[in-house]
């Protein structure tokens, strides 16, 4: 499947969603752990960005934490800010941020079944959803607008969940999430639990809705191959750190970080996207107790002395940025690349 992703935007586009410094903690057993640490971000207003990285990475975290909807008790952001068209959400009590989510920001995810109520019929969950964020207008119109957006029969409103395939209910969820027209989604494996052809259609209709509504969208997934179809811009995480980001284009044709390099051999290196493989041998180490320097240094083919001592420096790279000591002393490498002279990383700022 190609899909047009249509021109990159500026990267003046006004930001929707800024995430700072971003830290997460879970306090555990074994010590706190930082599934989310100083991770920062951005979306710019009909952007889609996309958030990769293997499993246990911290890309759900993430999501968890600009929401404040963390799945565990013992979670809590401690540091950074979440700016929502410049409001920042950590300052927010819980009975506000109940009104961010879903007015301002929709949410998809893995499972719908998970966020659907088997006992009400789909219609009554989407006006749910329109009722507790007071839609002005007339609802029952609106759900029969919202699923025909998706690609949906209005008829399906009088349907209970279980009476749908996989690919219905993330649909239904889709509508659900984009009801109250919210800026942001984002969307956290949102095809993972489909079938391969499914999975294209309801991609596809991600694509549609970002790019006619301009809403800015977080797609997080553990496939490249998802991010080369949907996305403008791209940030890789690794063991809660955001190790790479750039234009997807750049990143694909010239990626920095060893670890973003590895993941792209596993994409490369076979033509299907359900069987993309990671490349890069070893796992995600245990947060608990994190390797020392960069996080990546053990499982590292080009590790140097001083990557298992101190934390790698944030380094210019192109039209985008990586973590990485390769490239210390290269400040504003790749900015000679022939097009590759204009500033493009995703805040808009110099590259220097
Ligand atoms: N419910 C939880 N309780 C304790 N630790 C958790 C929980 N969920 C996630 N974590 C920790 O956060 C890390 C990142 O998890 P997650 O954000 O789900 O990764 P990803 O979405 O990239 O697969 C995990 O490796 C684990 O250490
Ligand atoms: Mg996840």
């Amino acid at each position: 499947m190609e899909l047009d992703r249509g021109p990159a935007p500026a990267a003046s586009t006004e930001p929707v969603l800024e995430v700072v410094d971003l830290v997460t903690e879970i306090r555990s057993v074994r010590g706190p752990i930082r599934p989310v640490n100083r991770v920062s971000l951005r979306v710019g207003r009909g952007q889609a960005v996309g958030l990769v990285g293997e499993s246990g990475s911290g890309k759900s975290m993430t999501a968890f934490s600009i929401m404040r909807l963390f799945p565990t008790p013992a979670a809590r952001v401690v540091e950074g800010r979440v700016l929502l068209q410049g409001r920042d959400l950590t300052e927010l009590p819980e009975s506000e941020l109940r009104r961010v989510r879903g007015n301002h920001v929709g949410m998809v995810f893995q499972d719908p079944s998970a966020y659907l109520n088997p006992v009400i019929t789909v219609g009554a969950q989407i006006a749910e959803q329109l009722l507790a964020h007071n839609w002005p207008g007339d609802v029952e119109q609106r759900i029969a607008e919202l699923l025909t957006q998706v690609g949906l029969r209005p008829e399906v409103a009088k349907r209970y969940p279980h009476e749908l395939s996989g690919g219905m209910r993330q649909r239904v969820s889709i509508a659900s999430a984009i009801a109250c027209d919210p800026p942001l989604v984002l969307a956290d494996e949102p095809t993972t639990a489909l079938d391969v052809t499914v999975q294209a259609q309801i991609l596809e209709l991600l694509a549609q809705l970002q790019r006619k509504q301009g809403m800015g969208l977080l797609l997080i997934t553990h496939d490249f191959g998802i991010v080369a179809e949907l996305c403008d811009y791209v940030y890789i995480m690794y063991a809660g750190e955001v190790i790479e980001e750039g234009p997807v284009d750049d990143v694909f044709e010239q990626p920095r970080h060893p670890y973003t390099q590895g993941l792209l051999q596993g994409v490369l290196s076979v033509t299907r996207r359900d069987r993309v493989r990671v490349t890069v041998p070893g796992s995600v180490p245990d947060l608990a107790n994190p390797p020392s320097g960069c996080r990546f240094h053990p499982r590292c083919p080009r590790a140097m002395p001083q990557c298992r001592t101190a934390p790698p420096p944030r380094v210019t790279a192109g039209n985008g940025r990586t973590a990485c000591w390769l490239y210390e002393s290269d400040q504003g490498i790749g900015q000679q690349r022939p097009g590759g002279s204009h500033d493009r990383t995703n805040d808009g700022s110099a590259a220097s």
